[in-house]
């Protein structure tokens, strides 16, 4: 067996990688805003709840106060990924810097992101404060996307969806495994 290191990066780093979602909300004034979240999962099945934690710093925090939704990004928008993920909504419409289109969602008044394949839609029913973030979590009332986003029940290989590994680094890949064809010596399907 191999000898263990220590390591002193944070424990976030080693749960990597992590979706990638752009979280939309509206203010107090009805404006659109938009985020990027990696510490984002799902909770329940039966409701079907979501979950984000939030650091208390974001403007998104101040407009979490009814409903969201996740919208999750592909490679192709890395730079609205990380635009958006560094700069505050306080201060700058960031569908306007960033070129990104909101649309009308299906239920809820925060937009869906246009050029995103899938949207899951939500209404906040619970929050739980960790730390110097707030988990909040949403029961799922709507799920949209592409018409081809979605193949025999799972994410089309041809989405390439965008993975966190922590700091500016990011990972993206198309393979679908499935585990009995893996054990079998043949995984992707
Ligand atoms: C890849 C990536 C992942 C991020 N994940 C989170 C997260 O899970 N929670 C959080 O509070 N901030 C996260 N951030 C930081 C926010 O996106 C960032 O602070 C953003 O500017 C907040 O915008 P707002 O002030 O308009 O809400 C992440 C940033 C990046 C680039």
């Amino acid at each position: 067996m191999k000898d263990k290191t220590k390591f002193d990066n944070a424990a976030s780093t080693l749960f990597a990688p992590q979706l990638v979602g752009l979280v939309t909300t509206v203010d107090r004034a009805n404006r659109p805003n938009v985020a990027t979240f990696a510490w984002i999962m799902s909770t329940s099945h039966d409701p079907e709840l979501v979950a984000v934690s939030v650091s208390r710093q974001r403007y998104t925090y101040e407009c979490l106060t009814d409903e969201f939704v996740i919208n999750l990004p592909t490679k192709e928008l890395l730079e609205q990924v990380w635009a958006v993920g560094t700069r505050s909504g306080r201060n700058v419409d960031k569908f306007q810097a960033t070129g990104l289109t909101p649309i009308p969602a299906d239920v809820v008044k925060p937009p869906r992101i246009a050029e995103c394949p899938t949207h899951i839609e939500c209404r906040i029913i619970d929050t739980l404060d960790t730390g110097d973030h707030t988990i909040f979590v949403g029961e799922v009332v709507a799920k949209s996307g592409d018409p081809d986003a979605m193949k025999d029940g799972a994410l089309n290989e041809r989405i390439e969806p965008l993975f966190h590994l922590g700091g500016k680094k990011f990972l993206c890949g198309r393979e679908r495994i499935d585990v009995d064809r893996h054990r079998r010596g043949k995984g992707s399907v």
